[in-house]
């Protein structure tokens, strides 16, 4: 579905991510760990069109490098950004109508149910204010925005960042669920044990470039990974 080739992002004289190349398959879950300042949001904001890189990015066999983002997301990729990045004074509903900017007046509504289906806690608080939500209540909703677009690759930045261990479960649990209904997710983790856990297959990223790639429960025994990820001895 997604294929990066020779991916380059550079912030002026700063080379974020060096030449990186990797797959990801339809319907599978494919996880880029890695720590502070590796790369892994760059790679996600030059996937979604948010940062110009240099390269190549096949979507569904379409070049889609430096494409516009509205173009990108109407093509069927979404972004959940690090931070979240919820629309605070707006409603859980008025938010979840944001990410659904590409969609006709009377796809809203069913589309609504189903996010209220995934994520019960939103129905209850559909006219409150998502700055009024909880950390983890607040990334439901940013899952449930980008989900809004319908896309066929849902990408997420660092969506354990700042959770308790069972929020985080829980969010990890949702895009289990999402996955088994057929969506393909490129999840990027600081969090490597939980996001080896559910990924089929996973890339290291050291320094903007990867070190490291295999199937993700291989990742989980490799001595490397676990001594510099797992914070085992
Ligand atoms: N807008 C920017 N301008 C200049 N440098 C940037 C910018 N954004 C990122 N960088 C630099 O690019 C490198 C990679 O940053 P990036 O945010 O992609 O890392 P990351 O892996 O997502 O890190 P973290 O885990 O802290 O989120 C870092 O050295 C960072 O300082
Ligand atoms: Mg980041």
């Amino acid at each position: 579905m997604l294929k990066v080739k020779d991916l380059n992002v550079y912030y002026g004289v700063i080379h974020a991510v060096k030449g990186i190349s990797f797959d990801v398959p339809n319907g599978k879950i494919v996880t880029l760990i890695g720590a502070n300042g590796a790369g892994k949001s760059s790679t996600l904001k030059a996937i979604a069109g948010l940062v110009k890189p240099k390269g190549s990015i096949l979507f569904s066999d379409k070049e889609i490098i430096r494409h516009p983002a509205h173009e990108i997301s109407k093509l069927g990729v979404a972004l959940v950004p690090e931070g979240r990045r919820v629309f605070i004074n707006l409603t859980i509903l008025e938010n979840l109508r944001m990410g659904g900017f590409n969609k006709k007046i009377s796809e809203l509504e069913p589309l609504y149910e189903k996010m209220f289906e995934l994520f019960p806690i939103l129905k209850e608080r559909a006219h409150q204010k998502a700055g009024t939500l909880s950390g983890g209540e607040q990334q439901m909703l940013a899952i449930a925005r980008a989900l809004m677009s319908e896309p066929d690759l849902l990408m997420l930045d660092e969506p354990s960042l700042g959770l308790a261990p069972l929020i985080v479960s829980e969010v990890f649990d949702i895009l289990r669920e999402l996955n088994k209904q057929g969506r393909t997710i490129l999840l990027v983790e600081q969090n490597a044990a939980q996001a080896l856990k559910l990924a089929d297959y996973g890339y290291v990223l050291e320094n903007g470039a990867i070190t490291l790639e295999g199937e993700a429960k291989g990742l989980l025994e490799n001595d490397e990974v676990r001594k510099r990820y797992l914070g085992e001895d």
